[in-house]
């Protein structure tokens, strides 16, 4: 579903300040594979999903989605295949408009410029019903203004929002970094839940340790842009959560 072959990405080429924020990474995540990604500051792990996104483009090597060639084309052009979920709770919704008409947007996302969705009863009811899966009581408030909720309540809405479409990949750049325990949880057992259902191809980049030790089939660790570990499922289920601790020494 997602082949990097050789991907590098330099910023600031040239000057004092160049980073080789990825620097010659090969990657092959197959179809619904939920892939955990860990590493220190800067080791490159957002620079890699922006990659993936296109919302940054490759200084060199290239980019394939479902075996398409997508290394030059832009992030709205990849929209179709990618959902994606930030850190702060804030970037992706807009708070003065309702729980409904954020749906209303989502479902939008990947449609033809100009064509508008009716909020209809069916619209309605197919939005309270996906909601009330969350179990947080959300499905009676979807008139109420997304900013006057948590940020937990946020981003779980957020995640259901980010895969109202057909998309086939979900990227999770520290969902659940700005969020208490409680709603952290609800996040990420909502983003579980969701890569399972829908049969996401999943990449969840996390400083959570616990959370890369619980969720995912497979896990990855970046040191410096490159990939430095690369554990299967088989050898992920042998893993101990101290194993990880130590890969931090
Ligand atoms: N747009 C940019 N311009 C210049 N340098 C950048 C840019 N984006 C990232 N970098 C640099 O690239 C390196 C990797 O950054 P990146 O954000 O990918 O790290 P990260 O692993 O996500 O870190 P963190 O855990 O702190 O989020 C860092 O040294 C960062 O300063
Ligand atoms: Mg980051």
């Amino acid at each position: 579903m997602i082949t990097l072959s050789n991907i590098h990405k330099t910023f600031n080429r040239g000057k004092a300040s160049q980073v080789n924020a990825v620097n010659g990474v090969d990657l092959n995540i197959g179809d619904g594979e939920f892939v955990v990604i860990v590493g220190s500051n800067g080791s490159g792990k957002s620079t890699l999903l922006n990659l993936i996104s296109g919302s940054t483009l490759p200084t060199s090597g290239t980019v394939a989605l479902d075996n398409t060639d997508v290394t030059r084309l832009a992030d709205y052009q990849r929209s179709k295949w990618i959902a994606r979920v930030f850190q702060n709770p804030l970037s992706g919704t807009a708070s003065e408009l309702s729980i409904l008409d954020n749906f209303r947007l989502a479902a939008l996302r990947t449609k033809p410029k100009g064509l508008s969705i009716g909020v209809t009863d069916a619209f309605k009811l197919d939005v309270k019903d996906r909601i009330a899966l969350l179990g947080l009581g959300l499905e009676n408030k979807i008139t109420q203004p997304i900013g006057t909720l948590s940020g937990g309540q946020r981003q779980a809405l957020t995640l259901l929002m980010s895969v109202m479409d057909d998309c086939k990949i979900l990227l999770l750049d520290e969902p659940t970094a700005a969020l208490d325990p409680k709603s952290a949880d609800i996040v990420m057992k909502t983003a579980d839940q969701l890569s399972r259902d829908f049969k996401l191809t999943t990449i969840l980049v996390t400083h959570n340790l616990k959370d890369a030790y619980s969720y995912g089939s497979r896990i990855i660790q970046m040191v410096e842009g490159k990939v430095i570990k690369d554990i299967d499922t088989k050898h992920k289920q042998a893993l101990k959560q101290n194993d990880l601790f130590e890969w931090f020494g």
